[in-house]
């Protein structure tokens, strides 16, 4: 007799090819429009299915959880940051979680390259020279930026991203340093041509750019402070594309308004969609909205890992990609 095929809810819209894989595979309910799911909707969708396919603009906190029965057995989620979930509720549930690690690395490394380029390079403002119809031809002192080459990067968070962020920025010429919660085995460091910084304050006091490449835990959230923002040297450049709540947001706009610190290309942001309007304003500022891994390639390859994670699930067997609270 054949299994009953799983029953699975997907929170948001997936590329067409995603969800008709999905489909083929499983007893999938799809989404219509792409907006988040309300908190009632969400747990009325996880108290009926045995797989909850979610995205990081789900919180799927304790007190959602204590909502939503005994049915549910696996959260597959749609992406690699799983600082939406409550993961050690969710095990002492009897739930599962899952992610999508490594396949949007590549492409957020590159996300971040283009913001150290945008902002050093200047490249809005020479965008909007260009829009605005204003441009009266080259000009030896015009839109001076300064040159990535020769440059300090401190990488915070030297897991995926953050050694793939190295390898490009060697291949722009910068230098690397990091900091990471463990020191990276010797021949790695080598290949990458790292060097360790034990403190975070000693090494962002001596860059010229940090890449913030950590995940989002109760001990990244504000690492970069307003004191350490304050070691910062004044010609120095922040970029990240990790999540937005490792910068204390108003005290970096504080300081870039004053000058201390010299610009910023952000992708996340502390208050999700809530950006500090006056960092809007700021000429030396590089805004994108959460757009590090939108390549169809790699949001493809997300997909891809759900469903490996959900069919080896079916099969009895652990998701390849179980994210456990020790990792965190
Ligand atoms: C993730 O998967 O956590 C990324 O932030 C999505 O871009």
């Amino acid at each position: 007799m054949p299994r009953e095929r799983l029953s699975v809810v997907v929170t948001r819209r997936l590329p067409e090819a995603v969800e008709t894989r999905l489909s083929e595979l499983f007893d999938v309910r799809l989404r219509d429009d792409d907006t988040p799911m309300t908190r009632e909707e969400l747990a009325a969708a996880m108290r009926g299915a045995d797989v909850l396919v979610p995205t990081l603009t789900d919180k799927i906190d304790a007190g959602l959880l204590a909502q939503v029965g005994e049915r549910l057995r696996l959260i597959a989620n749609y992406g690699a940051g799983v600082d939406h979930i409550d993961v050690a509720t969710a095990r002492q549930r009897g739930i599962l979680v899952s992610n999508t690690p490594g396949v949007l690395t590549d492409d957020t490394a590159d996300m971040t390259m283009a913001l150290i380029l945008a902002v050093t390079r200047r490249i809005p403002e020479g965008l909007a020279v260009m829009q605005r119809n204003e441009w009266t031809g080259w000009a030896p002192t015009a839109l001076l930026g300064g040159r990535v080459g020769g440059r300090r990067l401190g990488i915070l968070g030297m897991g995926r991203i953050g050694q793939a962020v190295a390898r490009r920025a060697r291949a722009f010429g910068m230098q690397i340093h990091y900091h990471n919660r463990r020191r990276l085995r010797p021949e790695i460091e080598e290949t990458l041509e790292a060097t360790y910084w034990e403190s975070l304050d000693q090494m962002i006091a001596r860059m010229d750019v940090i890449s913030v490449n950590c995940p989002s835990t109760p001990s990244t959230f504000h690492l970069m402070n307003a004191r350490r923002l304050k070691l910062m040297k004044p010609t120095g450049v922040i970029v990240n594309t990790s999540r937005g709540e490792v910068i204390d947001e108003n005290a970096l706009t504080r300081m870039i308004r004053s000058g201390e610190i010299a610009g910023a290309g952000l992708d996340v942001y502390e208050h999700g969609t809530q950006v500090n309007p006056r960092l809007r304003e700021l000429p030396n500022v590089v805004l994108l909205p959460h757009m590090g891994s939108a390549t169809l390639e790699g949001r493809i390859e997300m997909g891809e890992k759900v469903i490996i994670n959900i069919k080896t699930f079916a099969d009895g067997h652990r998701p390849p990609d179980q994210v456990v609270p020790a990792m965190l």
